[in-house]
């Protein structure tokens, strides 16, 4: 990690003490409230729980410090993307999608875009500069894209949305700010499933939206505020307990695919390995120029969809389980939710186990497999 990720990291589980006065709970008192005491003026006072909540403030506050830009929280992933369409997108514009990223960004702009008079195409991650971006309000990119784990050029991207009088948003699910911040890399927009790592305990789902911008900003809360699309207090107080261990987590995450996927790399089973860490991967350049750190997925393919099922139920330390990012390792093979992939297909999520326990119940349950 760079000099000033680590002293985001350093100054984040510190960040409520500049508001606390003598006798305060250092952890963050959870605020369960849909009413507040606001007799006359409520002007600047918390006054109804689908406008404001301190819960949500202090998770906001953490957010915005590790993105260095304000922050809106959602109860999902999904949420924090629908707003973004929702809250900036009119009848007539046109989106640019990424063809191989999360299924149901896409799946919301064919069901609940295009009938508002939105339209949308859809181009790979590693080409997604190819064809300009003439004639887009937005374009919304995933990098590096789930599952498949190519990445584009994100400034390059923004600029040439940017001439071309285009949006930037950058889904950075798969990163974290800790290991890529798109907006110091021109993107307006970035939205996040902060179920995954930051959370990391997979026990809630949350999102959120971050730029620079005000007016997006602006936007982005009003329709919180009238979709009612409210995060849950206690999933936001869970939230803002998990990003106060998410450095320690993503570095063991990270530190760990980097040594398995290199040991996965040279497994008999094994083809089509991603992983932008691997110098022999075609994102690996551009993937050190651009992130932090290398992330805690990989993809790869197996033989059949037999293989790959038995390699994932069968291993001692794996997770069957859809989503990512959590402590436990897990894996799931993508042709089940409908991805584009053969059917062998495996995206695997490197947890918090020791790394040599984990590789060795890895490499059994592969060595199985290949009989
Ligand atoms: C890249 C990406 N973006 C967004 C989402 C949606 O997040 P959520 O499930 O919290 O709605 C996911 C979920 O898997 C994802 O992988």
């Amino acid at each position: 990690m760079s000099e000033t990720a680590n002293a985001r990291a350093a100054a984040l589980p510190h960040l409520r003490d500049s508001g606390l006065a003598k006798g305060d709970p250092i952890p963050l008192p959870l605020t369960m409230a849909a009413i507040y005491h606001t007799p006359g003026d409520a002007t600047g006072f918390d006054e109804y729980g689908r406008f404001s909540n301190p819960t949500w403030d202090a998770v906001e506050h953490m957010l915005a410090h590790l993105e260095g830009a304000p922050c809106v929280a959602f109860p999902s992933g999904m949420a924090a993307i629908c707003s973004l369409f929702f809250a900036l997108l009119k009848t007539g514009d046109r989106i640019l999608l990424p063809s191989d990223g999360y299924h149901t960004t896409r799946a919301l702009a064919d069901r609940f875009l295009k009938p508002f008079g939105v339209t949308y195409d859809v181009r790979p991650t590693s080409t997604f500069l190819d064809g300009g971006f003439e004639g887009y309000r937005l374009a919304f990119v995933e990098s590096p894209a789930n599952p498949g784990l190519d990445i584009c050029d994100i400034a390059a991207v923004a600029k040439a949305a940017h001439m071309a009088g285009a949006l930037l948003a950058v889904d950075n699910t798969t990163m974290t700010p800790f290991g890529q911040r798109p907006l110091d890399h021109g993107a307006d927009i970035v939205v996040a499933a902060d179920t995954k790592a930051p959370n990391g305990h997979s026990d809630v789902l949350f999102g959120h939206v971050a730029s620079r911008n005000a007016d997006i900003i602006t936007a982005v809360t009003g329709w919180r505020e009238i979709s009612g699309s409210i995060p849950g207090p206690f999933e936001a107080w869970l939230v803002h307990r998990g990003l106060e261990t998410l450095d320690v987590r993503f570095d063991r995450m990270c530190s760990s695919a980097e040594v398995i996927a290199r040991r996965l790399k040279s497994h008999r089973s094994i083809s089509g390995l991603r992983f932008p860490g691997l110098e022999s991967d075609p994102s690996h350049n551009l993937a050190r120029a651009q992130m932090e750190r290398f992330g805690f997925l990989i993809s790869f393919e197996l033989a059949s969809e037999d293989k790959a099922e038995d390699f994932i139920n069968n291993c001692a330390l794996m997770q069957a389980a859809t989503s990512f990012g959590g402590v436990h390792s897990s894996a799931e093979r993508r042709s089940k939710r409908g991805d584009a992939v053969p059917l062998g297909f495996v995206r695997l999520s490197v947890g918090c186990e020791p790394v040599e326990e984990l590789w060795k119940a890895i490499e059994a349950s592969l060595d199985k497999i290949s009989g």
